[in-house]
């Protein structure tokens, strides 16, 4: 950032928001919201002259601590993963208020594997823009009120499962127990919990990455709302640092 050195500046031109735009990403297993919000992220960079600090923050970071007798059940895939109470909400919520009040903030890294998170993480010092993706972004109502823009990836579940097992077979999980727990528990709670958020969302994306349609909307419509003149986010910005080498 500007007043801390950072070499952003080589854009030429830094303004400095009053507090920090809000986008969630919502949507069923291996739906592509990673993916989404990567290209969206990708054009904005590209299109965005003012050198704004974007993340992308991932819901799987506020999964909650599992006492011995649930990790060995998340060994054999028979912990549910996809029930709002396997989520820390109170953790997550009080993360995106430090956020919302741009306050530094360390984001936990969550392993797959074993399961369990490292608090060290990444640090964030005040981002400009923040992308937070998850299956249950839009369940908690505390935390779906926090967010500027609501956005849904609605992909097709043959390929969200096929993506899924693909993924999880490179995370070491073998065929049966990937079937199983799709099956058994991540399906079910995504019709019971994901699938009803969809109501909340401002845009429905179908089809994930591949709409590239939607995905320039959404660019062209976030950089309207960030344009420093008109928006509340950025208002009347001043040039923090004015550097042209
Ligand atoms: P989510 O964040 O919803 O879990 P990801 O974006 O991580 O979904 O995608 C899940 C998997 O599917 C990843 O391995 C990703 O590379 C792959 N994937 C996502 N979108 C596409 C696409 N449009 N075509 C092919 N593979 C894709
Ligand atoms: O990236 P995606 O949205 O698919 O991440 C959420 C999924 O990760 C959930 O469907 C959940 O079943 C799965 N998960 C898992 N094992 C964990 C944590 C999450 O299979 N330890
Ligand atoms: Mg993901």
């Amino acid at each position: 950032r500007a007043e801390t050195g950072n070499d952003q500046n080589t854009y030429g031109l830094m303004t400095r928001p009053n507090k920090p735009f809000m986008i969630g990403i919502g949507g069923g297993t291996a739906s592509g919201k990673s993916s989404v919000c990567a290209k969206i992220i990708d054009q904005l960079r590209y299109l965005d002259s003012n050198g704004r600090q974007v993340v992308i923050i991932s819901q799987d970071a506020f999964y909650r601590d599992l006492n011995e007798d649930e990790k060995k059940k998340a060994i054999k895939g028979e912990f549910n993963f996809d029930h709002p109470d396997a989520f820390d909400y109170k953790r997550m919520l009080q993360t995106m208020k430090d956020l919302t009040a741009s306050k530094p903030i360390m984001i936990p890294k969550y392993n797959y594997i074993s399961c369990t998170k490292e608090e060290n993480g990444v640090f964030l010092e005040q981002p400009d823009v923040i992308f937070v993706e998850g299956i249950l972004t839009f369940y908690f109502k505390e935390i779906r009120d926090l967010f500027h823009m609501k956005l849904f990836v609605d992909t097709d579940a043959d390929t969200r499962l096929a993506r899924r097992v693909n993924r999880d077979v490179l995370r070491g999980r073998d065929l049966e127990h990937i079937l199983n727990q799709y099956t058994s528990l991540v399906k079910p709670a995504f019709e019971e919990f994901c699938l009803p958020t969809k109501k909340y969302a401002d845009v429905i994306i179908p089809r994930g990455a591949d709409n590239t349609v939607a995905i320039e909307l959404i660019v062209q419509h976030i950089q309207e709302l960030l344009r420093p003149s008109k928006s509340e986010f950025f208002p009347d910005s001043k040039p923090l640092v004015i550097d042209y080498e």
